[in-house]
Order: structure tokens, then C-alpha cells, then sequence
């Protein structure tokens, strides 16, 4: 039984005071929404602030990005021993960490590990570009992010992944449910593959891309589709807990 999981990854939006109004906007209704895993990721800058907004409430703080060393001369990273009782989950890979940062699926595979070893749930981002798309190329670019972004890391299902093709993110383009299920199915395939299949089954995989309150149900009716990753959407007090109480409904149709 895979939990349904909706993140919000507010990316480089909100000052810390628009941030905690944003959080506190949507406490109420998102803690009312259960069996459901609600996950807000604002700017590391708000994390503690909106972590105390969300104190005793059922909704998740999830950090952007993170390094992977421990402490020491890394001007300007966050280690995952800062981010560890702060927050339960974090972005790795995300595709603009990938082209404005120069991530790779080495660096990506080494946060991955830090993350895991210090109890945080890592929600890892792959996803195809447009020239990919259009080659034909998505499996097997998906695949190779996959194989080495995990490689040498344990089975586990305290991983989360995120399909995001690169060119649904923040074009109001999203991908359509048949084909985010059938790339989704790739990704476990590619998980059975590398790991066992049972932990195939059992770790949750969400879409992202321009998701919104008026097609997130089109995603989660999809029986291997365990949620979303929600970028500008999630900025808006109404529209991110509408998108949340949507999947409930839907999933719990059994869906
Ligand atoms: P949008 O929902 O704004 O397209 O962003 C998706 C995303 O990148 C979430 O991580």
C-alpha cells in the first residue's frame, strides 16, 4: 500500500514573512486532509520558520537541495546533519539544480546516500528534455538518471521519485496521464531491475509539470501515479489544498 503524497516545492519564492503567511494560509485545511502525505518545501531560509507554523500539524517539511558533505568549507550548502529534525523529506536532482547548477547524477547519487544515511526521505527528480522527448529517447534517459543517480544505494522505500519531464515544468504544458503512467511504469521496471521488485512496488513515484487544481485528478486516477510534485500552483493558498483534497477523493475511489 503506497501512501499518496503531494510536495510542494516552492522553489525561489516568498520572502520568509510571505512564506510563513503562505504556510499559515493553508495549515488549517491541509492538516484536515488525512491519509494523504501533504509536504511543503519553501526556501531553506524558511524553514524554521514555517517549520514552527506547521509544529503539531499532519503537513511535511521538505527542504529544495542539499549537499552531501556532513560540515566544512562549502560556502553557501546546507549539510544534511542542518536539515536532519528540521525537515523529513528533500529535493534532490530537481532539473533546474541539473541545468542552472551544473548537477550531475554522480553528485546526485552522493546526496542521495547523505540523505538516506541521515533519515531523510529523499524525493529524486528525473526527467526528459523536450530535444529528448521528441527523439524518442525518454526511457532511456530516464534509465541511465536512474541507474546512476541510485547506483550503489541500498534498496529502500524511504525513496521518493519524481517524474518531471523538463519541458511540462513551468510551461502550463503538462504531460497527459497515459503517457506520465506509462514512463512511471518505466521507473519501476527500471527499480525491479536494480533493486528487487517488492521495493519496486512499495516506493511511491509522483508526477510533476505544470500540474494544477483542473488536471491533477487526469495524474492521480492513474493507479501507478502516487502523487505529484507541484511548483507554482503550490504557491497559492486556495490551489494547492484543493489539489491535495482532490487526490484524497481520488485515491481513496481506489484509484
Ligand atoms: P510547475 O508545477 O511550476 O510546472 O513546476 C514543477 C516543478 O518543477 C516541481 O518541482
Amino acid at each position: 500500500m503506497r501512501i499518496p503524497l503531494i510536495a510542494g516545492n516552492w522553489k525561489m519564492n516568498t520572502t520568509v514573512a510571505e512564506a510563513m503567511e503562505l504556510a499559515s494560509s493553508m495549515r488549517a485545511r491541509l492538516d484536515k486532509i488525512e491519509g494523504i502525505e501533504k509536504v511543503v518545501c519553501p526556501p531553506s531560509i524558511s524553514l524554521t520558520a514555517v517549520g514552527r507554523i506547521l509544529q503539531d500539524s499532519s503537513v511535511r517539511l521538505g527542504a529544495q537541495n542539499m549537499y552531501f558533505e556532513v560540515k566544512g568549507a562549502y560556502t553557501g550548502e546546507i549539510s544534511p546533519t542542518m536539515l536532519k529534525g528540521l525537515v523529513q523529506f528533500v529535493i534532490l536532482g530537481h532539473s533546474e539544480r541539473r541545468a542552472c547548477f551544473g548537477e550531475t547524477d554522480e553528485v546526485i547519487n552522493k546526496k542521495v546516500q547523505a540523505a538516506l544515511d541521515f533519515g531523510l526521505k529523499p524525493i529524486l527528480c528525473v526527467g526528459e528534455r523536450l530535444e529528448e522527448n521528441e527523439a524518442g529517447e525518454t526511457e532511456r534517459v530516464i534509465t541511465k538518471q536512474l541507474t546512476r543517480s541510485l547506483g550503489g544505494i541500498k534498496p529502500t522505500i524511504n525513496l521518493v521519485i519524481a517524474y518531471e519531464p523538463v519541458w511540462a515544468i513551468g510551461t502550463g504544458r503538462a504531460a497527459d496521464g497515459l503517457t506520465a503512467k506509462t514512463t512511471i511504469k518505466c521507473i519501476r521496471d527500471v527499480l525491479a531491475k536494480l533493486w528487487d521488485n517488492d521495493v519496486a512496488q512499495e516506493v511511491r513515484v509522483l508526477y510533476g509539470g505544470s500540474v494544477t487544481s483542473n488536471n491533477i485528478a487526469e495524474f492521480v486516477s492513474q493507479s501507478e501515479i502516487d502523487g505529484a510534485l507541484v511548483g507554482g500552483a503550490s504557491l497559492k493558498a486556495d490551489e494547492f489544498p484543493s489539489i491535495v483534497s482532490q487526490s484524497f477523493v481520488i485515491k481513496r475511489q481506489g484509484a
